[in-house]
């Protein structure tokens, strides 16, 4: 392609967005359009930098940004370089996930190849760009070379210059945790914002004033959404993003390792995909498969063992404090002495034989597929903050909890026990135990676990989300999928749609999750932002379903749960998860056992999703159908603003008639005053229709939609009330 020489006239957009270095002339040697040729990227030098920039209908998204490796022992990859022959490929295939939001998955896409050759040594870093109508990805290709095989990144030097000073929501650059609130500013803003926990530590943590974690959304004033994440995390460390607030460019921020070395590669090997997603449409980034799609097709032959999951627990009433983990009060135990058999239980101890018999009862009269038990194995007395190795051996139950026992009374009325694996961090002592924990589950007929990494990791010095700790989690994924078991851990690394390759990794927390209301609360606006950010990299275990939101009415908790009822329905279908707890206790659901309903129906894989309507921060509703039937679930929420939603059902099939079931905030609700307050209607709707919502304060909506059976035709026109039978 004809070399072109870019002077961007920076002062044209008002800042100098275009890197730090001083060298504004961006050398475009490649351009590639996206499919639909909304999108346009160039690919040159900037200088003797690598440099990309990307358009998106005649906008400016990414200002030219140079890319780059800082290596620890050999000459760095970041200058010195001119441009090889490009390879240009175009790619356009529909797949089937296992599980999903849409039965199938379109995967079209521009490819090219570019090779940035260095001289003395003489080295090539190929750059792979892949440009999808929804966004661009582009990784490092490391390729086997005389002067380069083992090396060690010092960091990642890879730009986003943007465009301007955009509206970000954003959650604190930290290497071990991302349950954080989310902070809704302008970039130029985060400095001043950042919480003081980490701009106390910044020298000492090695974390930014200016640094946040992907996936980070923006909103430009000129409309544009605008998200930053990354696809494919393999024997790599997880990304986080350092903001130049004076000149607006975003420079790739790894996670160190214990020696604060940013990661061990061997050539040939190839870095995540670095993603942007951009549209004036937000509805179009929840809707984008672009992470997904970058990453590897299925790696199981097999995969009829991995079926979608409704679960209740023992869970919150631990969660809450109304009871315990552990089954003593002893300060101290040691995995393998103490002999639980002679201690004195607490006498709060959730886990135990009759109380999980009454939720297993409970759970299978109401259809559910599992049963979470979290405290049912030894070593809770002391597993947190103590930085103790063998704090677990995930096999020894506590004397009160009968595990033949309870396994064969749970299969007999229909449902399994759900696995949990707290590892306090200790990842060691998870590797060192897990065979044998995965056959216990085999034993007992365990398909699915939890698994969590609450605290400081061991070893110690190794963050969440290094490259050490990456590949820890894919072997518990792979380990397990070798078990025909499904994983769900907490705390882990944010996901990048590794669940493609691997669909045994059927959720993750990895955010602040509804653990939190009992925290002191989350904000309303959470579950707005949620989807633009998080669960762009796979599904969240959010645990939805709280009925009861005065926590201090059953457990000594002051915290309240800032969200209404109807709120809490409406996240089974806007929080995109196969995997969907009933979080709360069955006494809660027993009061209002009519709006219990909506959990029990809506489903859990997807044939089809639309989003109907969305704005990051202020509100999304969804419409999604039920796997294999008729059956559509649409779900809204907002945030703390009271609004009307109306919601066209043209999205159903125009040839045939329906009966919903609205699940709205009473006209009186409000998340703060009066958050338990809903009404049910009922009726007939059909395609044409449309409806408008009432959504309270911090509320939603939730509506179950069936085609009309014989003696449905009575069904009043939604518009006109009708209390549900
Ligand atoms: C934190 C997890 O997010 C929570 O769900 C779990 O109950 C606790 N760790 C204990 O493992
Ligand atoms: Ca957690």
């Amino acid at each position: 392609m004809k070399k072109l020489i870019f002077l961007f006239a920076l002062l044209s957009t008002g800042c100098s967005g275009s890197g730090t270095d001083g060298d504004t002339s961006f050398t475009v040697h490649e351009e590639l359009t996206s499919p639909n040729g909304q999108l346009t990227l160039h690919v040159g030098l900037k200088g003797s930098k690598p440099c990309y920039a990307l358009n998106y209908k005649g906008k400016e998204v990414i200002l030219p940004s140079t890319l780059g490796l800082e290596l620890k022992e050999a000459r760095s990859l970041l200058n010195g370089f001119d441009v090889g022959e490009a390879q240009r490929t175009s790619f356009d295939e529909t797949w089937e996930p296992v599980w999903g939001e849409t039965r199938t998955i379109r995967n079209h896409y521009n490819e090219l190849l570019v090779p940035f050759v260095q001289h003395d040594p003489d080295r090539t870093l190929l750059v792979r760009f892949r440009l999808y109508d929804d966004g661009l990805g582009f990784r490092y290709e490391f390729p086997e070379q005389p002067t380069l095989t083992h090396f060690t990144l010092r960091e990642e030097r890879t730009q986003f210059a943007m465009a301007g000073d955009h509206k970000a929501f954003w959650i604190p650059g930290d290497y071990d945790t991302q349950e954080y609130d989310y902070t809704i500013s302008r970039l130029s803003e985060i400095r001043r914002l950042m919480p003081d926990a980490i701009t106390a530590n910044a020298s000492q943590m090695q974390f930014s004033p200016t640094g946040v974690q992907t996936a980070l959304q923006m909103k430009s004033d000129d409309g544009l959404y605008i998200n930053l994440h990354e696809a494919a995390l393999v024997d790599y460390s997880c990304m986080s993003l350092e903001l130049d607030d004076r000149n607006l460019v975003f420079t790739s921020w790894l996670t160190p390792d214990a020696c604060g070395d940013k990661g061990h590669l061997q050539a040939p090997c190839v870095s995540p995909w670095r993603t942007v997603m951009v549209s004036d449409d937000a509805r179009q980034i929840l809707a984008s498969n672009l992470i997904l799609n970058l990453n590897e097709p299925c790696a199981y032959e097999d995969t009829s063992w991995i079926k979608p999951v409704k679960y209740m627990g023992v869970w919150w009433e631990m969660i809450t404090g109304k009871s315990t983990w552990a089954y003593t009060d002893l300060p101290s135990v040691r995995l393998g002495e103490t002999d639980y058999t002679a201690c004195r239980p607490n006498g709060r101890h959730g886990a135990n034989n009759a109380n999980v018999m009454r939720y297993i009862d409970f759970a299978a009269e109401h259809g559910f597929d599992q049963l979470l038990v979290e405290g049912w194995n030894i070593g809770w007395e002391d597993w947190f903050e103590k930085s103790k190795d063998y704090v677990f051996d995930f096999v020894t139950p506590y004397p009160d909890f009968d595990m033949e026992m309870l396994n064969d009374y749970a299969h007999r009325k229909g449902i399994r026990l759900m696995m949990h694996h707290e590892t306090s961090s200790s990842t060691r002592n998870y590797e060192r135990h897990m065979e044998e924990a995965y056959a216990l589950m085999n034993r007992y007929g365990y398909t699915a676990v939890k698994s969590g990494y609450v605290g400081d990791i061991l070893p110690r010095g190794e963050h969440h989300y290094g490259q050490w700790c990456n590949n820890h989690y894919l072997y518990a994924v792979r380990k397990a999928a070798e078990h025909h078991i499904m994983v769900n851990a907490h705390e882990a690394v944010r996901p990048t749609g590794l669940c493609r390759t691997y669909p045994n990794l059927i959720g993750n927390e990895s955010a602040r999750g509804t653990e939190y209301q009992a925290f002191g609360g989350s904000k309303p606006h959470h579950v707005t932002i949620l989807p633009f950010t998080r669960l762009q990299g796979g599904p969240m275990d959010y645990t939805p379903g709280i009925f009861c939101m005065d926590l201090s009415t059953f457990a000594p908790n002051e915290s309240k749960v800032l969200a209404t009822l109807a709120n809490q329905l409406a996240l089974y279908v806007t929080m995109y998860s196969p995997l969907q707890m009933a979080a709360d206790l069955p006494e809660h659901y027993s009061r209002y056992m009519d709006a219990f309903q909506f959990i029990k129906e809506v489903a859990v894989d997807w044939d089809d999703s639309r989003y109907l309507a969305a704005e990051p921060g202020e509100y999304i509703v969804v419409a999604r159908k039920a796997k294999g039937s008729e059956e559509w679930f649409v779900g809204g929420v907002t945030n703390e603003t009271a609004r009307e939603m109306e919601v066209s059902f043209d999205f159903l099939d125009p040839s045939r008639h329906y009966v919903a079931t609205l699940y709205a905030d009473a006209p009186d609700a409000d998340y703060e005053h009066n958050p338990e307050a809903y009404r049910i209607t009922h009726g007939s709707i059909c395609a044409t229709d449309s409806l408008r919502i009432h959504m309270a304060r911090g509320g939603g909506f939730a509506l179950a939609i069936r085609e009309a059976l014989c003696g449905d035709e009575t069904a009043m026109p939604l518009d006109i009330w009708k209390p549900a039978e």
